[in-house]
């Protein structure tokens, strides 16, 4: 990957990637972290980006909203997003306020959208994290055997939540042969757009 010299460059780059990563399996930025505040230590976490929105700032994944990450939301709304990409040299961090959805039209719409095999976590009765006496998936019959059909997972939508960050700031490093260099934008509200600018790496 050559270097980049601008800042609009390497902000577009940065969407449109996240955007591609949204849709393909396989992309390098589609499985990131993501962190969260917890009481007294950051939490960090591997989730599937299901949806990135350029023109709304947005990232997108699904979850359990019995899990620890949505209470640590409830409490504090700040998130973070990391991705690492290692066959172009690229770290992307990402910052903003997350939201939970759960059954609004967004959790609908991403519910339906969903092929039933990626919903199956969702029907566990058992909430997650519930300390068990043995290595188990806690998942029921039904959605073990393939094919697994949308009335096999139906009855896991009360379990399922999207979890959307409207992103404020994004940080950029690309290690390059030449010399690495790092970028950071920041949303300006007035300007309704981000303020890049090059920083030292
Ligand atoms: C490859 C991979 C992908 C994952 N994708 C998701 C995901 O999209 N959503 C999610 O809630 N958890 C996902 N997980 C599980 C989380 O990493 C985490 O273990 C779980 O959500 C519980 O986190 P919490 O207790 O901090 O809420 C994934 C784990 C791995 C290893």
């Amino acid at each position: 990957m050559n270097r980049l010299t601008s800042l609009d460059e390497v902000r577009e780059r940065v969407w449109r990637r996240l955007s591609k990563a949204a849709d393909k399996p396989g992309h390098p930025l589609r499985l990131l972290t993501f962190g969260t505040v917890a009481a007294d230590t950051p939490q960090l976490r591997t989730v599937v980006l299901r949806e990135a929105v350029p023109a709304a700032r947005r990232l997108a994944f699904h979850s359990d909203r019995r899990s620890q990450k949505i209470e640590h939301i409830r409490t504090n709304n700040r998130a973070s997003w990391l991705g690492w990409d290692p066959e172009t040299g690229e770290q992307v961090r990402l910052r903003g306020a997350a939201t939970v959805h759960r059954d609004d039209e967004g959790a609908d719409a991403m519910w339906r959208e969903e092929a039933p095999r990626s919903l199956d976590v969702y029907r566990r009765t058992a909430v997650p994290g519930t300390p068990l006496d043995a290595p188990d998936d806690a998942l029921p019959a039904a959605v073990k055997d393939a094919p697994i059909t949308r009335a096999d997972v139906a009855e896991g939508r009360t379990h399922f939540a999207v979890v959307r960050t409207i992103i404020d700031e994004i940080g950029w490093l690309h290690l390059h042969a030449d010399g690495h260099y790092r970028a950071r934008f920041t949303y300006d509200a007035d300007a309704a757009a981000f303020e890049g600018t090059w920083i030292v790496p």
